[in-house]
Parts: C-alpha cells; sequence; structure tokens
C-alpha cells in the first residue's frame, strides 16, 4: 500500500488576504500532520483569527488554498468542511443565551448531519443527542450545569462549553481561538488539560492562545505569526529561542534597553 496515512490532517499553501488597507495574511504556508499538537502564537493583529477562519471556510483567501485529508476544500462552505471533521472554538463566545447548556452542546452536534441545525435539534433521535451532549459536558468539566440557561455561566464555564460544543462534531481536527481567554490561572490550567486529553485521544489540534506558559506547556510545536507572515514554525524551544521571535513577539521588552 502507498503512504496514505502520511497526507497532513491540515495543508495551508500560500494563503493571502487584504481588507481594504490592512494586508491581514501574506503568503501563508504550513501543514499539520495528524495528532499534532500546534500552538499558533502571534501579537494582537498578526492574523490568527483571520487564518482561523479562512481554514473555517468562514472568509476566502484572496489567493492560496485549503487542504483537508489533502482535499481542496477552499471553496467549501464552513458545513461541508466541518462534515470533513473540522471544528473550531471562537474567540469570542457566542451561544444561544436563553438556551440550557445542555440544549446549547445537543444543537452543535446537529452540524454533523445537516445545515440546518436547529431543525435537527427537534427531528433527530433527540434522546441520543442529550446522552452524547451530557458525556461531552462532563469531558469538559461541565457536567451538573446541563440544565442551567447559558446567560448563567461564569465566563470560565461559557468557554468550557465552547469546546464541549465543538466536540459535538466529533471533529479530527480541532482549532480553538483563545481558549484560556479571560481565565484566571487554575481555569486556565484545566481547560488547557482538556484540551490535551482531546489531543492524546488523536484530535489533531491547533491552539492559538497569548497565555505563552500553558502553551509551551501543552504545544508539540508551534507557529508564530507576525504582521501577517509566519515567522517560525518548529519545536517549542527552538521557536521560543529564535531571535526573530524574540523579537517580534516576546522581546518588546527587551527593547527598552537597546531604546
Ligand atoms: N473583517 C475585517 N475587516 C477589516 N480588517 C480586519 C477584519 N478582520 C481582521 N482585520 C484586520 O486584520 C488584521 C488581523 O486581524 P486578526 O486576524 O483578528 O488578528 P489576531 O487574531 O492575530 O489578533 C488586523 O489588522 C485586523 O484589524
Ligand atoms: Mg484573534
Amino acid at each position: 500500500m502507498t503512504q496514505v496515512h502520511t497526507t497532513p490532517t491540515l495543508q495551508v499553501e500560500n494563503v493571502s488576504i487584504r481588507f481594504g488597507g490592512v494586508q491581514a495574511l501574506i503568503d501563508v504556508s504550513f501543514s499539520v500532520t495528524t495528532g499534532d499538537f500546534v500552538g499558533l502564537i502571534g501579537p494582537n493583529g498578526a492574523g490568527k483569527t483571520t487564518l482561523l477562519k479562512i481554514i473555517a471556510g468562514v472568509l476566502r483567501p484572496d489567493t492560496g488554498r485549503v487542504l483537508l485529508d489533502g482535499e481542496d476544500v477552499t471553496k467549501l462552505a464552513t458545513a461541508a468542511r466541518v462534515k470533513r471533521g473540522l471544528a473550531v472554538t471562537h474567540q469570542i463566545v457566542r451561544p444561544f443565551r436563553s438556551m440550557t447548556v445542555l440544549d446549547n452542546t445537543a444543537l452543535a452536534a446537529g452540524h454533523r448531519v445537516t445545515s440546518n441545525p436547529l431543525g435537527a435539534l427537534f427531528h433527530l433521535a433527540r434522546k441520543r443527542e442529550d446522552d452524547h451532549a451530557r458525556t461531552l459536558l462532563a469531558r469538559v468539566g461541565l457536567g451538573g450545569t446541563e440544565d442551567k440557561p447559558v446567560s448563567a455561566l461564569p465566563l470560565g464555564q461559557l468557554k468550557r462549553l465552547e469546546v464541549a460544543r465543538a466536540l459535538a462534531v466529533d471533529p479530527r481536527l480541532l482549532i480553538l481561538d483563545e481558549p484560556l481567554a479571560g481565565l484566571n490561572h487554575k481555569e486556565a490550567a484545566t481547560q488547557a488539560d482538556t484540551v490535551a486529553a482531546l489531543n492524546g485521544e488523536g484530535v489533531t489540534t491547533i491552539l492559538i492562545e497569548h497565555n505563552l506558559g500553558e502553551v509551551l506547556r501543552v504545544c508539540r510545536r508551534l507557529l508564530v505569526l507576525d504582521g501577517g507572515r509566519i515567522i517560525a514554525n518548529g519545536e517549542p524551544k527552538a521557536v521560543m529561542a529564535d531571535k526573530t521571535v524574540r523579537e517580534a513577539y516576546i522581546g518588546k521588552a527587551g527593547d527598552d534597553a537597546a531604546a
């Protein structure tokens, strides 16, 4: 047999996008192998969320391609990419606030089988979806909150709900946009542990995060964006030791000495 298993889960090829006068991404290329755990870091405005949106099909790149398991999905809608195993969590959490935690999670599962999840919520085998949702909520540490309205959850729990909602589609590739933002030290560590456990079960993971301590603790590879370009891609220690990375990202404080 040929090496089918070596096809990367995700390939981003020469992706560029401009918003008016802002060149948000410039010729971005990288690939993520199956099972990998990549930390995507970079200063605010570097283009991280834009890159996630292009991978998810929320935005179309001006040039370049996105491939999932070797298939060009650049022109496919988000739902079609979800069917191929992609799930994302968003930097800005936007759950259906008046619904319960359980309904929110079960609703997300509907995306797996239909592009009309709200309809699916009422027509699918509801019991099965609910059971699945309960399992997912327990996984992210939200057991016991099933019947609460989402509006009653503090940020730490909303961020976990985002992960449960993403898991509802049973993803093979999970991309999380700042899932630790706004969490205290302990909550951030717990959430990072949850993501690491998912990766340990084989979910290929890209973690977009500013919390460098947690990124370095859990990720196996680092990708650094700055000003829309990839400036480093590799083993975390080597990337963090890289002079360009230090100057662009970490070393802003270091500039004081030079000034
Ligand atoms: N919809 C948009 N319209 C105009 N400019 C945008 C839009 N989305 C992002 N940008 C700009 O693109 C750049 C990258 O933004 P973003 O991807 O959100 O960065 P990050 O997530 O790394 O903080 C920023 O300069 C931002 O202002
Ligand atoms: Mg962002």
